[in-house]
């Protein structure tokens, strides 16, 4: 059965060529790279799903900054092995690690991507509430997600890369703590809506 677990350092190998395989390898031109230049994903919100040896999706979160003193993290990349898109793995697996970051104590969740898919997720329009990106994209597609009540309240100003919280060493999990088994999802059938 598919399983979404923390990212292993032996994930590493597999993750690149499947980023490679979902975004090219033009990706890192993307205004979403520029801000995870210089900092490292976090550890305890970087996650895979995978079905013995094979990967079959990858996610990971990093630390920010809005307007220089408000701490948030970013999405992505999220991507899901193109022959198993469309089965409900990258449902379960956003549903999951938002539930992960909220327990965590996350408020406030940033992304690029298309509101068609993450508006289910809570995802609203990020520039609305004057929210910046330090680069171009489509402005329908740059999206923040308040996860507790108020959390964007006085909140706005450009996005930056933050240097992770000190309990954060490197982004994948080598500590008991952080090998953690979130879920398991049925046989390529859709999650269930919890
Ligand atoms: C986008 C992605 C993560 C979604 O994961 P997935 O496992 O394929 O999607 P799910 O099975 O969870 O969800 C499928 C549903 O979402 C919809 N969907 C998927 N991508 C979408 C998009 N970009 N915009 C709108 N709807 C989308 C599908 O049409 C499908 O809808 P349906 O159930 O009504 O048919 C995955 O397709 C992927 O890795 N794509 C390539 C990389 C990418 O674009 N990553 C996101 C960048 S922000």
């Amino acid at each position: 059965m598919p399983q979404i677990i923390h990212e292993r350092p032996e994930d590493a190998v597999l993750i690149e060529p499947l980023l490679d395989k979902c975004f090219g390898a033009d990706r890192f031109k993307k205004t979403a790279y520029k801000i995870r230049e210089h900092i490292k994903p976090l550890r305890e919100l970087s996650f895979v799903t995978c079905e013995g040896d094979q990967l079959l999706a990858t996610i990971r979160y990093w630390p920010i900054l809005i307007g220089a003193v408000t701490p948030a993290v970013l999405l992505g990349p999220i991507a899901v092995e193109p022959a198993l898109q469309g089965k409900g793995i990258g449902i379960a697996l956003i549903r999951r690690t938002l539930d992960v970051a909220i327990e965590l104590g996350h408020r406030i969740v940033v992304l690029v991507g298309d509101p068609e898919y993450y508006g289910q997720f809570g995802f609203l329009s990020a520039s609305a509430h004057g929210l910046q990106l330090p680069g171009p994209v489509e402005d329908r597609r740059f999206l923040v997600k308040e996860c507790g009540v108020g959390a964007l309240k006085n909140v706005s100003g450009m996005i930056t890369g933050a240097p992770p919280p000190e309990s954060s060493e490197g982004h994948v999990a080598t500590k008991p703590e952080t090998n953690r088994l979130i879920a398991t999802l049925p046989a390529f059938a859709p999650p269930a809506d919890t």
